[in-house]
């Protein structure tokens, strides 16, 4: 079956209170629109018409559309219904239109195609739910028989009405050819003075058109964001259902009200989440690590079995097996720790690669640094990276110690299995197999 999507994203969202289209307000770190937009992108055989209004040239370049979607000027905000129509001309013959409301950003590609499939050739069918207080959305009017009515938008509403807690989703499947005839039939005499998209349902009742309901159980597929205070809830219940996600999948998370999933995320079985934790970009965590509260982790690849402890900031990097990192580590962005290496708190890590089993674990900070493997990195290390004009390489090699306080000035080499006493500054190679003494001797001088 051939699906019009038809995305609406015309509105100009004053309940925000901000300048910002309405749309491009995010969730998850994404905007409202993109959410739609993607879940539509795996429904099969769909085109998209996205209707913008006067900043619509912001929303289009704000946004990542598929192939196959069309942009569709609304110039003045007339109503949803009004919107709607706009599209009318790039419906294809015989298919199915699907109407999604972009301030209605959760619905997932399987709701849609439960209700593409309600809807069939022949009715209209429109997305309900219950909502204990219904404030601001369409109700869903039905008879003593329970068949729908129509929809009664909130401004519209009588007192008795108001007290209805089914409501109008926004989003509705039919044929595209009853679209246009129902389409014509809207007028806006109403409380807004706008063409209401919803007033169709009724006019599908006097045309003989069944319209069906499919009320939804999980109703955080479908709330809308008018207002800052939406938008919060909405953040909420797409973190809790990302949450429960992972919960199913056996990941133990602490707390899924403290927790925030803004991009890719990929979490495997074993694993444990502290609370306050957040995973941004395209982030893959394999089995059994163990993350501590409060840990940041940007566009990274931890291995199986690792430990991040409290209060970290991972970017941009890879950590091999059984890693221990933190509390209070930066690592990254660009590097690589391999598998049971261990930086510790106030070790800051940046475009380095650093060597199985090599252990820096306290205050140091290592810049553009090849570690080798087991090579322990006293407190207080400094790889002295830049020069003022140019980031200088340090190289270590296997198996060597770098005592405690020592200032490492590249670009420089160290040798393998070679010492640097505690409170060196280094300025030439050292070669493998050696200590290198790069301080002034101590004099012990006697008191007068
Ligand atoms: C709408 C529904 C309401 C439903 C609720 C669900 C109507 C008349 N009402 O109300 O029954 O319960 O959504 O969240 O449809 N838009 C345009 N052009 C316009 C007006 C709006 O593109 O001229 C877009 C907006 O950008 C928005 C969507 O349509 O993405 C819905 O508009 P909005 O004004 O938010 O409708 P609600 O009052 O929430
Ligand atoms: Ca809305």
């Amino acid at each position: 079956m051939k699906i019009d999507a038809i995305i609406l994203a015309a509105g100009k969202g004053k309940r925000m209170q901000s300048s910002f289209p309405k749309v491009l307000q995010e969730v998850a770190g994404k905007p409202l629109l993109q959410h739609v937009i993607d879940s539509t992108k795996e429904l099969k055989n769909c085109q998209a018409h996205i209707v913008i209004g006067e900043q619509g040239a912001l929303v289009k370049k704000s946004v990542c559309a598929f192939k196959r979607s069309k942009w569709i000027k609304q110039a003045k905000q007339l109503g949803t219904g009004h919107a709607v129509k706009q599209t009318l001309k790039e419906l294809r013959p015989g298919s199915v239109a699907l109407i999604l409301y972009g301030d209605v950003p959760l619905v997932k590609s399987a709701t849609m195609n439960t209700l593409i499939k309600s809807a069939g050739k022949t009715n209209l069918a429109l997305l309900s739910f219950e909502q204990d207080s219904p404030g601001g959305y369409g109700r869903i009017i039905r008879n003593t028989n329970g068949k729908v009515l129509g929809i009664v938008e909130e401004k519209d509403a009588s007192k008795e009405q108001k007290k209805i807690t089914e409501v109008n989703s926004g989003i509705m499947a039919l044929g595209s050819s009853q679209l246009q005839k129902l389409l014509k039939g809207i007028k806006n005499q109403n409380a807004a003075k706008e063409y209401y998209l919803t007033d169709i349902v009724s006019l599908a009742n006097e045309n003989k058109i069944p319209v069906k309901a499919v009320k939804l159980a999980n109703k955080e597929e479908v709330l809308g964001a008018n207002n800052l205070e939406e938008l919060n809830e909405l953040e909420r219940s797409f973190q809790s259902m990302k949450a429960k996600e992972f919960s199913k999948q056996g990941v133990k998370i602490a707390d899924s009200a403290r927790i925030d999933f803004r991009g890719k995320v990929n979490i495997q079985r074993g694993s444990r989440i502290d609370i306050n934790c957040i995973f941004e970009g395209t982030v893959e965590i394999g089995k059994n690590v163990t993350i501590g509260p409060g840990v940041i982790i940007k566009d990274s690849k931890i291995g199986d079995g690792t430990k991040i402890k409290a209060y970290s900031f991972i970017e941009n990097a890879i950590l091999e097996k059984n890693v221990v990192a933190g509390p209070f580590a930066h690592i990254g962005p660009d590097v690589h720790l391999a598998e049971n290496s261990e930086i510790g708190n106030f070790v800051e890590v940046k475009r380095s690669k650093i060597g199985k089993g090599t252990k820096a674990k306290h205050l140091a900070y290592v810049g553009d640094g090849q570690v080798s493997e087991k090579v322990n990195i006293g407190a207080g290390t400094i790889f002295v990276n830049y020069d003022g004009k140019n980031k200088n390489k340090t190289k270590v090699g296997k198996g060597a110690f770098v005592g405690s306080n020592s200032s490492l000035i590249a670009p420089i080499k160290i040798g393998q299995n070679s010492i640097i006493g505690a409170g060196s500054v280094v300025t030439s190679d050292v070669p493998a197999e050696r200590l290198a003494l790069g301080r002034s001797r101590q004099r012990n001088i006697k008191k007068k």
